[in-house]
């Protein structure tokens, strides 16, 4: 009796273990062939013969033929290279060379740009199956379009150049620089000078300053090239970076492709992936762009494949140009950036498209230590002076969940930047933060009554508490409790108060508003 219960498990392991390992009947071929017509829609090469890169054409089951795109010239002349961030290592910086003033024109250490090489090489990060994959023989085109404001020097002419030495000339139509009514001199005739060694590419110019939305659209609507590729002027693109996305456009022109993007460090340029590399797109109840992990049941087997991402990180992107325009492009409203992501997102899939992120291209992007430009108009004020106490409000004091406090207000010009805390954000959620409306902290201006203090508190966007109005009369109005900001000059503490228009410490100046915006923005608000 046991012994046949024994033999019996025996056999029915066996069974189990042919059913799942048979090459041809087993549950393995199921999954192989699963795999295959997978990988047949996505159009990567599928277990494919080492050694490749001899510009042999290899037939695949759709028919068309496919090539190794790599330019193993420009491979080899980059691995050769040695000096000063070269292979993307960090430059060696000194003590002095952490001085603010190298940060403040740029956003990002100049002094450090202008010390590596414009042709500068970077460390090949891709997972290692991109250096066997095969990619259409014909490829459409693309126009490269690549919009700028007050953009270094080195660090734009660094972008083109990595353009140049890694991107297969016959796949560039034209290299397009939308300059965004800069008014450094080095944009101006000193770049046209210099970019007219490159038969490529094209200046234009806006005729006002119109934020990088309408920029990219000035320079799509002037794009010949079958694809349109964005790219940011602080950018390194890596090796065979631009085949990998025109394939995927190529299989399915409703596509929207994005390169993995890197990060290049603003303070010593040293190359590397960002955090947890591969990642999906996402957003949280603010619209704040956040990258989360690929769930495992959308994993691929070949992690080196394009997987679909929900919303797009925004800056680097490629698009087939009519479908772009098919989709309306971007909506022109739109001002400087952090939302036009979510437009074309939507409208991809709206419109039955697909967005891919694509980890055989990689491209490198500077994230700026903080914004050094000026937002063309809009909602964003320097600081909030009282009248009587000649102060300022300050958030430096602490976090959520602290007590608003008055300072000394910090001089105009290049204090104006996010990393100074008396630069607050009115929004259009009608709350008060701290912060360029680009980078702004998650707290609000808060009040519980018509006599507590005003603290700092997380946003809740939901009005109530963290509802704020500026009137006319200079006084910051809280409608919940129907007060007004007032304060101790003495004490230099900022609190709620039965609203006195002719007290002088209830009076505020926003300093920087566009007073046209704050108004408009006023007068919604009392007719609704
Ligand atoms: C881009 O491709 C299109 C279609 O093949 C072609 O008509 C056009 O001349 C190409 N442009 C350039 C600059 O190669
Ligand atoms: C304020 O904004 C309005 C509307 O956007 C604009 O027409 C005006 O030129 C701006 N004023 C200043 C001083 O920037």
């Amino acid at each position: 009796m046991k012994r046949k219960q024994k033999r019996f498990l025996q056999m029915t392991l066996l069974f189990a273990v042919t059913l799942i390992f048979l090459p041809n009947i087993g549950l393995w071929s199921l999954y192989r062939e699963k795999h295959l017509v997978k990988s047949a829609i996505l159009g990567e090469q599928q277990a494919f013969p080492m050694g490749i890169g001899d510009g042999q054409l290899y037939p695949w089951t759709d028919g068309l033929k496919r090539k190794d795109w790599h330019d193993y010239e420009s491979i080899q002349k980059d691995a050769m290279r040695s000096g000063k961030g070269e292979q993307g290592k960090p430059y060696p910086l000194t003590e002095e060379d952490h001085d603010d003033s190298a940060y403040r024109e740029n956003g990002f250490n100049i002094f450090v740009s202008n010390n590596i090489a414009l042709e500068r090489s970077l460390p090949d990060i891709r997972h290692p199956n991109c250096k066997h994959k095969v990619y259409l023989e014909k490829l459409p085109n693309t126009s490269i379009i690549i919009p700028f404001h007050n953009e270094g020097w080195t660090s734009l002419l660094r972008t083109i150049h990595s353009i140049i030495n890694r991107t297969p000339d016959s796949l560039i139509a034209e290299i397009i620089l939308v300059d965004d009514f800069s008014d450094r001199e080095h944009l101006k005739e000193k770049l046209e000078e210099y970019m007219a060694r490159f038969a490529k590419v094209r200046i234009v110019r806006t005729k006002k300053r119109e934020g990088l939305i309408r920029t990219r659209l000035l320079g799509a609507s002037i794009a010949k090239g079958e694809v349109l590729t964005f790219l940011d002027s602080h950018c390194e693109v890596n090796v065979n970076w631009l085949p990998p996305l025109l394939n995927q456009i190529a299989l399915n022109h409703k596509t929207i492709v994005c390169p993995m993007i890197d990060v290049i460090d603003h303070n010593h340029f040293g190359y590397e992936a960002q955090a947890g590399d591969a990642m999906r797109g996402a957003f949280d109840w603010e619209m704040y762009y956040k990258r989360i992990p690929i769930p495992p049941e959308l994993q691929r087997t070949d992690p080196s494949d394009p997987f679909e991402s929900p919303v797009m990180a925004g800056g680097l992107f490629a698009v087939n140009r009519k479908w772009f325009w098919e989709l309306g492009g971007y909506d022109p409203g739109l001002e400087i950036w952090g939302g036009e992501q979510y437009e074309i997102s939507f409208k991809v899939w709206m419109c039955g498209g697909g967005m891919f992120d694509v980890p055989c291209s990689r491209v490198g992007h500077i994230y700026r230590k903080y914004v050094p430009y000026k937002v063309p108009s809009g909602t964003s004020l320097a600081r909030i002076r009282n009248v009587a106490a000649n102060l300022c409000v300050d958030s430096k004091h602490g976090g959520t969940g602290t007590e608003l406090r008055l300072d000394i207000c910090v001089k105009d010009g290049s204090e104006r930047t996010w990393s100074h805390e008396q630069l607050f954000t009115f929004g259009w959620r009608e709350d008060i933060r701290p912060g360029e409306p680009l980078h702004t902290r998650k707290f609000c201006f808060d009040a519980i009554s018509h006599s507590s203090p005003v603290t700092l508190y997380d946003c809740h966007g939901m009005k109530g508490n963290q509802h704020w109005s500026y009137r006319k009369d200079k006084t910051l109005f809280h409608p919940v409790s129907s007060s007004c900001v007032d304060c101790n000059p003495a004490e230099k503490k900022i609190f709620m108060n039965r609203c006195d228009p002719l007290s002088e410490t209830q009076q505020w100046i926003f300093e920087h508003i566009n007073m046209t915006v704050l108004e408009k923005f006023n007068s919604k608000k009392t007719s609704s």
